[in-house]
């Protein structure tokens, strides 16, 4: 079977660009699974479905379509919904909250297994979310499971939202990551935790590059 290193965690542990660094080193594919979740919420958001309504958002995941552009000059991998560009929609804390939201939903994720499965190609494949390594692919050989302090956490994602421009305060960003990572672990469905044989890493005020050097080293010892 096509390897898979899953890399899950909580909001701003360093996944997104731990994965896709990681992902570039090995020369593997990524997936970044919260981008298709942010997407769901994002269409339905859009087209006026009460998120609560589950056999409506249900409906939406199924006919919604994400596809996920690499420009051909580099630079950031495009997300776009049903036609639309939502690239930087998407990155919003609105956005992550609809996010969380849909995804506590059963129907909705079993909906979405078939698509997070299909970026499983040769040579490899980085997954980076909240349940690659226990629920999508549970058989991957390579898991590890990324955490730093929610101060950390909310820091970097606040610096990250600043670099694309939009207007967030520290102490909401700090409420709204803690809101959304307490629904993220309590709820029925595929609740954040780490994966039996993960190797766990608390990334708090460790760099980047030390982070990818110990995550390269689960699949290339
Ligand atoms: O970037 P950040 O880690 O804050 O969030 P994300 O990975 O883009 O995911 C946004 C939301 O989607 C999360 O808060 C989860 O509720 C949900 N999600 C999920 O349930 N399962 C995944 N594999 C990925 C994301």
């Amino acid at each position: 079977p096509v390897p898979v290193l899953a890399i899950d965690g909580p909001s701003g542990s360093g996944k997104g660009t731990i994965s896709r660094a990681v992902a570039e080193a090995l020369g593997w594919h990524l997936l970044d699974s919260g981008a298709i979740y942010r997407a769901v919420g994002y269409a339905a958001s859009m087209a006026g479905i009460d998120l609560s309504d589950a056999q409506a958002v249900t409906r939406c995941t199924e006919t919604t379509r994400i596809v996920f552009r690499d420009p051909k000059d580099g630079g950031e991998t495009r997300v776009v919904v049903n036609g639309h560009d939502a690239t930087d929609e998407i990155r919003t804390e609105t956005c992550g909250a609809a996010a969380s939201a849909i995804a506590a939903i059963p129907a909705v994720r079993a909906a979405l297994l078939d698509k997070q499965r299909s970026f499983r190609r040769p040579p490899g494949l980085v997954a980076d979310g909240r349940d690659m390594g226990t629920i999508v692919f549970a058989d991957a050989p390579y898991k590890v499971f990324l955490t730093a302090s929610a101060d950390e956490r909310a820091r970097r994602r606040y610096k990250q939202l600043k670099e694309k421009g939009l207007a967030v305060t520290l102490s909401t960003l700090l409420r709204e990551i803690e809101a959304r990572d307490e629904r993220d672990a309590t709820r029925k469905v595929a609740p954040l935790r780490p994966a039996t044989g993960a190797l766990i890493i608390d990334t708090t005020g460790i760099p980047v590059d030390a982070v990818i050097a110990q995550v390269l080293a689960v699949v290339q010892p």
